[in-house]
């Protein structure tokens, strides 16, 4: 196994009564695009910060690469955490070079990111006359100076109309592409489905799910069912150790399936029961209902 880009152990942070960052472990693999997914509130910026030694944690502890971080770790991890500071009557170029500068690295590396967030045409005007997806671009940009392994970013898209948001999650997967680790903060499902290979879910700082994209919605495949016996098809379900929850919804039976089981195999399965199956259909669930499910569900436990 190799050595995770950035491994987070137990870390915890509060502020007063109120945990910003409430025992949270999360491994991040070498190529990844991590989401850290949760709504307004739920720590992720507080982690990220942490992460970046913009912050101190209470407790726990994080490695980058393998080892607590210091000045030569801190040159490979480029991030956008707050808004970054650019001359508004400095051209792009001109900011560009006052961030390499800042950065210690030499400026020939700024045509060739100027020209991945496309902005090379761009490089002589003024920052003030850029568009807010333009500022953003150049951001990027200005991180991916110093030939960053890691790039961390705290809601690019966030502000941006839907073209922005377009151009920037284009550019997020243009830069996986080439190998740069990504780890990503958003509170949009759509977001981390569209460009996250893998996510944590965080709420109030505590991280209720994780895995790779697909497997947090193949944990919840859900399948429908019919058939002329209802109710002998819901016995025959929930004696199933493979099912995991079964209930009704307009006239059929809705079951969530835990680990590999086919439909094939379900319906073989119902079959040597001795029940036929006039209805079978995969529900695969969008990360959005996963999302809110999950949600409800700590929220229930909280309550009970
Ligand atoms: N400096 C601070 N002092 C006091 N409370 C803070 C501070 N920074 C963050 N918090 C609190 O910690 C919690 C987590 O905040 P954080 O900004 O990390 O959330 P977030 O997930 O990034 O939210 P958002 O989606 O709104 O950006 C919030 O309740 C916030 O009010
Ligand atoms: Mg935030």
């Amino acid at each position: 196994m190799e050595i995770p880009v950035l491994k987070i152990a137990d870390l915890s942070k509060s502020y007063g009564a109120l945990k910003a960052v409430d025992n949270l472990s999360i491994e991040v693999q070498k190529g990844q695009v991590f989401g850290i997914l949760g709504p307004n509130g739920s720590g992720k910026t507080t982690t990220l910060a942490i992460l970046l030694d913009v912050v101190h944690a209470d407790k726990g502890k994080f490695e980058w690469f393998g080892q607590e971080v210091d000045a030569q770790q801190r040159q490979k991890i480029g991030a956008i955490l707050e808004e970054p500071i650019f001359y508004p009557y400095l051209s792009g170029l001109d900011n560009l070079q006052l961030t390499a500068q800042i950065k210690n690295t030499g400026y020939e590396k700024i045509p060739e990111v100027l020209n991945l967030v496309e902005l090379y045409e761009r490089r002589n005007d003024k920052f003030r006359t850029y568009s807010y997806g333009m500022r953003q671009r150049l951001a990027i940009a200005g991180a991916l100076l110093g030939d960053p392994e890691v790039l961390i970013l705290d809601e690019p898209t966030n502000g941006l109309d839907p073209q922005g948001i377009a151009e920037i999650r284009r550019l997020i997967n243009k830069i996986a592409s080439r190998g740069i680790t990504i780890i990503l903060a958003s509170h949009l499902l759509d977001e981390v489905q569209k460009v996250c290979t893998h996510v944590a879910i965080l709420q109030k700082g505590k991280k209720l799910a994780s895995g790779s994209v697909e497997d947090v919605l193949q944990e919840t495949k859900r399948v429908e069912l019919a058939a002329q016996d209802m109710k002998h098809l819901k016995n025959g379900l929930e004696e199933m150790k493979e099912i995991t929850n079964v209930r009704e919804e307009n006239h059929l039976l809705v079951a969530s399936i835990s680990g590999e089981l086919s439909s094939e195999t379900l319906n073989k399965m119902l079959f040597e029961k001795g029940i036929t199956l006039s209805h079978l259909a995969v529900r695969k669930k969008s990360l959005e209902s996963y999302f809110l499910d999950v949600l409800n569900q700590n929220e229930n436990k909280n309550r009970n």
